[in-house]
């Protein structure tokens, strides 16, 4: 059978060859969970973008699964209102989409009912033809988490885990709602794939900046000897968001911020920033590296977790005006709720390379402004020979901070100091920056587009694997536990602000401030 795309105009193939050097085989995409927020914010836009780009084989099909019963036709037209809703800086074009709507197609069921099995597989089998996807099959598991387990036994008793391709299968975070759970999962998953069919996703390690974090530390001389704790003193991870739940309150009430952001994405980051350098950069040696790093991070006592981890709950507040509720006053939410809506914590990473330095890490809905960010700041010089002039007086001058941007704003500075013009030895600390957006000039691709192309081609360099996913549970669960028994007195800080008071004290304790990002 011929394939029904119609081809997208010529391009110069010198251009082509440079943009696309990473060709991605033909190949089908089955979503579960078709007709949820995932697949129409991310996933959706995110392919439509690389099929636009042609940084996917126009061999191509998507088959959508939900409970909704829908035709081919509705779920396109459902999916062009999104696309062209939530595609981020980039054109929507209504030629290409035509393309690509007839690559779109769509099989309702249940996921607990076999027959929605061999419904997918039928599908799968005519997509196989008609466009000539060679066999090969990612399965996109973006249901709720209950289900994970479920879709896979299913997949295994439907024998769709083999064909005449390749089969992968990317699984949706959370995984697991705890160690116990993950493990557990990670068992069921493995009873019918091999772990090299397993690409568990984190978004966050798609993110170009959290990709330039090893380019940073290992494309260059000069930074990596610096990397320890002979210069460094300590180091700051911050993920702000000012919104708050947006509509997902029963999920996150049962999530909270430890659970949503650090024990995935931000453990992530950290295990990127302090991980030792690979052998061979690829799937296998990088992500040794990630899970050594994260097996080394002490696990602490309940002692330890009273003093070096902090829970927070906004409450209302009239922030630029507007009146902003309090987690308890949103949709779904418990309004004696003690789940946490902001997490601090400080790690310490038990290896020769970081013993004693504190990583701190903080994540919190309803804070003053988004900013994703790491900041390292290095040891004071042994002798503070200059002062700096300050509102209050002459100080002893700030250290050398070196700020990684992850989002919004994309780049690196350095801060160091720097003499004030005019006579006398005065300082004042100056910034040395890098932009992304500056220096290349060109759109980043999300971090969705980057995952998808990267399963597509085999490399699970940015996926997780499971001694990873398990490590980083391993680290949260004494909080978890804790957490989990004890009777906060929230909300414990107001909407639009940068937290909990308790969480200025955990750094005090050990000498230091946050940063105000
Ligand atoms: C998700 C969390 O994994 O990450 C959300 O569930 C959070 O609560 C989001 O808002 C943040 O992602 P990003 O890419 O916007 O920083």
């Amino acid at each position: 059978m011929s394939v029904l795309v119609q081809p997208l105009p010529e391009v110069n193939p010198l251009q082509d060859q440079l943009r696309f050097d990473r060709r991605v085989p033909p190949c089908a995409i089955v979503i579960f969970g078709a007709s949820g927020d995932l697949s129409k914010r991310k996933l959706l836009p995110s392919l439509y973008r690389l099929f636009y780009e042609r940084r996917i084989s126009q061999n191509f099909g998507v088959i959508g699964n939900s409970r909704t019963p829908m035709s081919d036709d509705q779920f396109r037209d459902r999916m062009k209102e999104s696309v062209s809703k939530f595609l981020e800086d980039a054109p929507f074009d209504e030629a290409v989409w035509d393309s690509f709507a007839q690559c779109l197609f769509y099989v309702p069921g249940d996921l607990n009912s076999p027959a929605a099995y061999d419904a997918i597989r039928k599908k799968l089998d005519q997509v196989e033809q008609s466009h000539q996807t060679a066999g090969n099959v990612v399965f996109y598991l973006s249901t709720q988490p209950s289900y994970y387990a479920e879709v896979v036994e299913q997949l295994g008793a439907h024998g769709l885990q083999h064909g005449n391709g390749w089969r992968r299968v990317i699984i949706e975070k959370p995984f697991g709602h705890d160690l116990e759970s993950a493990r557990k999962l990670n068992e069921q998953i493995h009873q019918v794939l091999d772990e090299s069919a397993v690409y568990r996703i984190d978004h966050y390690l798609g993110k170009e900046t959290v990709q330039n974090i090893l380019a940073f530390r290992f494309g260059n001389g000069i930074f990596e000897p610096l990397w320890n704790r002979r210069y460094i003193d300590h180091v700051q991870i911050t993920a702000a968001e000012s919104i708050g739940v947006e509509g997902r309150g029963a999920y996150y009430q049962e999530a909270g911020a430890l659970r949503d952001m650090i024990q995935n994405h931000l453990s992530q980051v950290m295990a990127t920033v302090t991980m030792e350098p690979p052998i061979v950069f690829d799937a296998d040696n990088v992500r040794d590296e990630r899970a050594k790093l994260l097996r080394a991070v002490r696990i602490m006592n309940p002692e330890e977790v009273h003093k070096f981890a902090v829970a927070g709950q906004y409450g209302p507040a009239i922030v630029g005006g507007q009146q902003l509720p309090g987690f308890r006053q949103e949709p779904g939410v418990d309004p004696n709720s003690q789940t946490d809506t902001y997490a601090a914590v400080t790690f310490f990473i038990d290896n020769w390379r970081w013993a004693g330095v504190p990583f701190y890490i903080r994540t919190g809905k309803r804070m003053p402004k988004r900013v994703t960010d790491i900041a390292i700041q290095f040891h004071a010089p042994p002798l503070p020979l200059f002062k700096q002039q300050t509102k209050t007086g002459l100080l002893p001058p700030r250290p050398n901070l070196l700020i990684l941007r992850i989002q919004p704003e994309e780049g690196i500075s350095l801060r160091f100091l720097s003499k004030s013009p005019g006579s006398g030895m005065r300082v004042r600390p100056v910034s040395m920056d890098f932009n992304y957006g500056s220096s290349f000039g060109e759109r980043s691709p999300t971090a969705y587009e980057t995952l998808l192309v990267d399963a597509m081609v085999g490399d699970a360099t940015l996926y997780t694997r499971q001694d990873m996913v398990e490590a980083s549970w391993q680290i949260v669960q004494p909080i978890l536990d804790l957490w989990a028994h004890e009777k906060f007195d929230f909300p414990n800080y107001p909407a639009g602000s940068w937290g909990p008071k308790a969480s200025d004290e955990m750094l005090a304790r050990q000498g230091h401030t946050w940063r105000i990002p």
